[in-house]
């Protein structure tokens, strides 16, 4: 037993000095990881892809450091290469030589571990990882995972409980081994072992009611955790990669030529944006109205706007349509996912929002791009601050004459889209 017992701690002391290495090493690696992003990135890759400087792979192989160590060489190349070329020494020459005397800059200020540690990332740089916005079938782009040098703060808080945990492991094994050399020289009988798990029981025993308390905050955290991850659902980072987002479409169709110069209205276009939930995409035989005559374009001459003529089976030259039809494939901007339910004319006609508010002003690109995140927390914030237009608005009138009974005595209260139900789950999913 008592064999035994040394055994683990030393298992443990082991494990814990293990996990300590393991964790500067990772701490380690993300420093000079960042050190190269913000010193050398811009001139060298860790491919074999020459940027201003020669790419970085197998450079460890191919540097021919005369009479010093390749560590060395590297060392002094990183430092001051200046100084190493005027050195007169041969592989300095070469290289410099060989990109057109291309001037790296010199690192007096980097420290050498620092330069040592550098040395070592491009040694043994990390594998990629691909990074850019990843079309789904359902043609929504979704976050890519962004590439990180180090470690997540996460695996930091739990390796430093599993360390922790086993040095009050081993602090027990001792106690116990004090506590019952103390009971033998007093004569008094040795207390049996018991395993941890009874320890913690009896504890919990004697402590109930700081247990309870622990137990209510831990409860509370996750509950608010939980809460917070719900309302923001990763939406800051979803909005990153999707911010700007604006695909290439089939016709190079630009809404600054037809809703900015010609000041065609968006409802021309967009004909049941008040009507109905969807605002709607035209058909070829809206284009039609006008390009049966506009056969020319601006930028594009007739390229482009053959491609309408291709989409609706018009032939210019009869002016008949022979052609089989062949609908253009426009490529979704905005999308929701389907449990969500969005109402165009509820917000564009009853809320009295502009277009604007929600796409950017779109009279001014050329491609259409996402502007607003179109998340939960969106909507939110505007049902939160929004107020409802409920003066002369037939609708509303009635409720409008309800809730001012309501708030009565209350001033300065605002009718905010939430006071109506904004916030209601089952407004927004199905
Ligand atoms: C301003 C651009 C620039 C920056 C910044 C830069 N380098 Fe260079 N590096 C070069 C050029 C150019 C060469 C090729 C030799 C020459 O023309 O001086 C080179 C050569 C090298 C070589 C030798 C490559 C070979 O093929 O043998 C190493 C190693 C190197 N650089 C490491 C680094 C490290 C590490 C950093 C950051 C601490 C860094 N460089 C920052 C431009 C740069
Ligand atoms: C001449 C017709 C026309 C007019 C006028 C027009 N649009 Fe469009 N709109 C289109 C077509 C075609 C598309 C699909 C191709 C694209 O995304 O560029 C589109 C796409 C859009 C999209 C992106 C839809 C998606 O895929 O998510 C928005 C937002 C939009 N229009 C808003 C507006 C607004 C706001 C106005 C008024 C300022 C307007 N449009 C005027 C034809 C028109
Ligand atoms: C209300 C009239 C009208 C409608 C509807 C209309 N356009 Fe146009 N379109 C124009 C005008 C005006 C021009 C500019 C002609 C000029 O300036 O020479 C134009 C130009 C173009 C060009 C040429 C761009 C360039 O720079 O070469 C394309 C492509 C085009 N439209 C596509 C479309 C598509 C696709 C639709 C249907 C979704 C559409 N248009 C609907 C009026 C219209
Ligand atoms: C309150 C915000 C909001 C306002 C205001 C708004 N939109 Fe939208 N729009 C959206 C959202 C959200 C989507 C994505 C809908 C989906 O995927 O179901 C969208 C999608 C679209 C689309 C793509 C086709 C469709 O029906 O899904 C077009 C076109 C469009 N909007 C045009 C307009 C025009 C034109 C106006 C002004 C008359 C307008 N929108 C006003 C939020 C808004
Ligand atoms: C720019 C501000 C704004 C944004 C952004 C917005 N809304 Fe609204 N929303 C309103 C206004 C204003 C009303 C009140 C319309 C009315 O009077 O019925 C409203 C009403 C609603 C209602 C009806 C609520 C009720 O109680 O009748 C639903 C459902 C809704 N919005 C869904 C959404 C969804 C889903 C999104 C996000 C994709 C969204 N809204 C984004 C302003 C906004
Ligand atoms: C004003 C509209 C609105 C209200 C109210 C609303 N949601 Fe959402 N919710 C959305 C939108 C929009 C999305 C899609 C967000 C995205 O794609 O990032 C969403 C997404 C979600 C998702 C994520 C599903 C997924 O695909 O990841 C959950 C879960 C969710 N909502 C739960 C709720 C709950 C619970 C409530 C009530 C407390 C609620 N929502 C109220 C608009 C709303």
């Amino acid at each position: 037993m008592q064999n035994n017992m040394s055994h683990f701690s030393l298992k443990s002391l082991f494990g814990a000095v293990f996990l300590f290495f393991a964790f500067s090493f990772g701490l380690k690696a993300q420093d000079a990881a960042k050190i190269f992003k913000q010193n050398c990135a811009v001139c060298h890759a860790l491919t074999d892809q020459k940027l201003t400087g020669p790419g970085l792979a197998g450079v460890f192989d191919r540097v021919q450091p005369g009479s010093m160590t390749k560590d060395a060489w590297l060392h002094s190349w990183i430092k001051n290469n200046e100084k190493l070329i005027k050195s007169g020494d041969a592989y300095a020459n070469k290289i410099y030589n060989e990109n057109g005397k291309a001037a790296m800059t010199v690192f007096e200020s980097l420290s050498d571990k620092e330069i040592d540690d550098v040395i070592a990332y491009i040694k043994a740089p990390p594998v990629p990882t691909t990074t850019g916005p990843v079309t789904t079938t359902g043609g929504d782009v979704v976050a890519a995972e962004e590439v990180k040098g180090g470690i997540d703060p996460l695996y930091l808080l739990l390796g430093s409980i599993v360390i922790l945990a086993i040095v009050l492991g081993a602090l027990r094994s001792v106690r116990h081994s004090l506590q019952n050399s103390y009971n033998r020289r007093e004569g008094k009988a040795e207390k049996p072992e018991i395993t941890f798990g009874e320890e913690i029981k009896e504890w919990i025993g004697s402590h109930r009611r700081l247990v309870g308390v622990f137990v209510i905050i831990i409860a509370f955290g996750g509950m608010k955790s939980c809460w917070d991850a719900c309302y923001d659902l990763g939406v800051y980072y979803d909005w990153e990669t999707q911010k700007g987002y604006h695909p290439e479409q089939p016709i190079k169709f630009s809404h600054k030529l037809h809703a900015g110069d010609n000041e065609i209205a968006c409802q021309y276009c967009h004909n049941s944006v008040e009507k109905s939930r969807h605002a709607g995409i035209p058909t070829v035989n809206v284009c039609m109205n006008c390009h049966k005559g506009i056969q020319t374009g601006p930028q594009y001459g007739e390229k482009e706007i053959a491609k309408i003529y291709a989409a609706s089976g018009f032939n210019p030259k009869t002016g008949v349509y022979d052609a089989p039809e062949n609908p253009i494939k426009w490529i979704k901007v905005h999308t929701l996912p389907d449990h969500v339910y969005f109402n165009h004319s509820q917000h564009v006609v009853v809320g009295k929002q502009e277009c604007a508010t929600c796409h950017g002003d779109v009279k001014k690109m050329t491609t259409v791009e996402q502007k607003t995140p179109l998340t939960m927390k969106w909507c939110i914030e505007c049902h939160r601050k929004t107020e409802v237009a409920m003066e002369g608005n037939a609708y509303y009138d009635r409720m409008h004459k309800a809730l001012k009974e309501k708030y009565k005595g209350q001033y300065d209260v605002k009718f905010t889209v939430d006071k109506i139900g904004g916030l209601e789950c089952a407004k927004c999913h199905y």
